[in-house]
């Protein structure tokens, strides 16, 4: 693989941090998933191999950590309903000595931003020594697990620098989406068929634009929500609960607060307990099916003293909501909905005090088990 590093991404240029500067980029790197996937007639290519061993699997096993392990929540779904395979996603340092009985015909897909954590890297040793077939998506062109899999996708989103991963979560998810289109128009899925890929990402792109426009808007409501509270919570049902546990990593990962990504519905199950006056609760609502169930759950936690935010997609959005997200196909939601919880964390941060690209005991690449 060609590496194309740019130098002039190594530098922070006029941003304070790293992470801002890659929150920023994420629009960018989208656009660049699109012209590295598909050809001139905006057909969606991939590796001939690649598809005809996915095309033979009957499961597949994400497998990663951190970050990653989130943007594989993010993308079950798009993996499942456009490829039609099951899709079933683990954390590394559990599954390696923890196998869960396989299917028949496994594909494992590693994602791992840097390509070189260790935890993941173990399981790709047992799945190699099985003889399964595997692909690593990463950020890192040559990278061990790159070099190790039968497989590999490059997420073309530049180097990562702040620890708090942001552009590789948003390009893990694209990427993934790129690969089930390809697998799904091979096997004729109606779904994917039907899915402009081009199309609706160009709309996603622009729609993460129209969030990081809001910046002004975002710092503030952390100012007002998280500068002296211990904890928060973020709650949401599917794919807004996949993102709550993405974005309750990045705040509590730099700005300390003590944060959880919860399924709206399952707080009443005992979390719920934790509700003091005051306590944050951030709402996501991008799914209309579900949208009346976590606006119940936000107005439980309310009367117990919450301190409630929602975020919500246009279409479901109400009087007294505080974010907005633009609307984009079903599939993509993620994409837009993580942005103004990455830009929540970064400005409670800042707020708080601490440095946002380098927090304590974090390293951007774990080569330890
Ligand atoms: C470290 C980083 C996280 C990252 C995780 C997995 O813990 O601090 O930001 O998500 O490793 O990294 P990978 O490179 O495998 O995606």
């Amino acid at each position: 693989y060609e590496a194309k590093i740019d130098l002039s991404d190594m530098e922070k240029g006029t941003y304070p941090y790293y992470m801002l500067k890659e929150i920023d980029e994420q629009p960018a790197t989208m656009r660049r998933i699109i012209s590295e996937y598909t050809d001139e007639t905006g057909t969606v290519v991939i590796e001939n191999e690649l598809l005809e061993s996915l095309l033979g699997s009957d499961r597949i096993y994400i497998v990663a950590c951190g970050t990653s392990n989130n943007a594989g929540w993010a993308s079950k779904q798009i993996v499942e309903r456009l490829a039609n395979i099951p899709v079933e996603i683990h954390l590394s340092s559990e599954f390696g000595y923890n196998m869960p009985l396989l299917s028949e015909k496994p594909f494992f897909i590693y994602l791992t931003q840097s390509g070189e954590t260790a935890d993941s890297r173990q399981v790709l040793v047992k799945t190699n020594e099985l003889g399964y077939p595997s692909l690593t998506v990463t950020n890192v062109p040559g990278s061990t697990l790159s070099r190790e899999a039968s497989y590999t996708m490059l997420l073309h989103a530049g180097p990562e620098i702040a620890v708090a991963s942001t552009k590789a979560y948003t390009a893990q998810i694209a990427a993934l989406t790129v690969l089930a289109k390809a697998v799904g128009e091979a096997k004729a899925i109606a779904a994917a068929n039907e899915f402009d890929l081009t199309k609706e990402l160009g709309i996603a792109a622009n729609a993460m634009d129209a969030m990081i426009a809001e910046k002004a808007l975002i710092e503030e409501i952390a100012a007002e929500y998280l500068a002296t509270t211990r904890n928060a919570f973020y709650i949401g049902r599917a794919e807004d609960y996949y993102v709550s546990m993405e974005v309750a990593l990045k705040l509590k990962e730099i700005s300390y607060i003590q944060a959880e990504g919860f399924a709206a519905g399952e707080l009443k199950h005992g979390t719920i307990a934790l509700i003091e006056e005051g306590t944050p609760v951030i709402g996501i609502i991008t799914e209309a099916m579900t949208a009346p169930h976590t606006r119940g759950n936000l107005r439980e936690v309310e009367s117990r003293g919450a301190h409630t935010l929602v975020i919500a997609s246009e279409e479901l959005s109400k009087d007294g909501d505080q974010i907005t997200l633009p609307s984009v196909h079903q599939f993509l939601r993620p994409l837009v909905s993580v942005i103004p919880g990455q830009l929540i964390a970064y400005y409670a941060t800042l707020l708080r005090g601490y440095d946002v690209d380098k927090p304590r005991n974090l390293a951007k690449s774990v080569t330890v088990e």
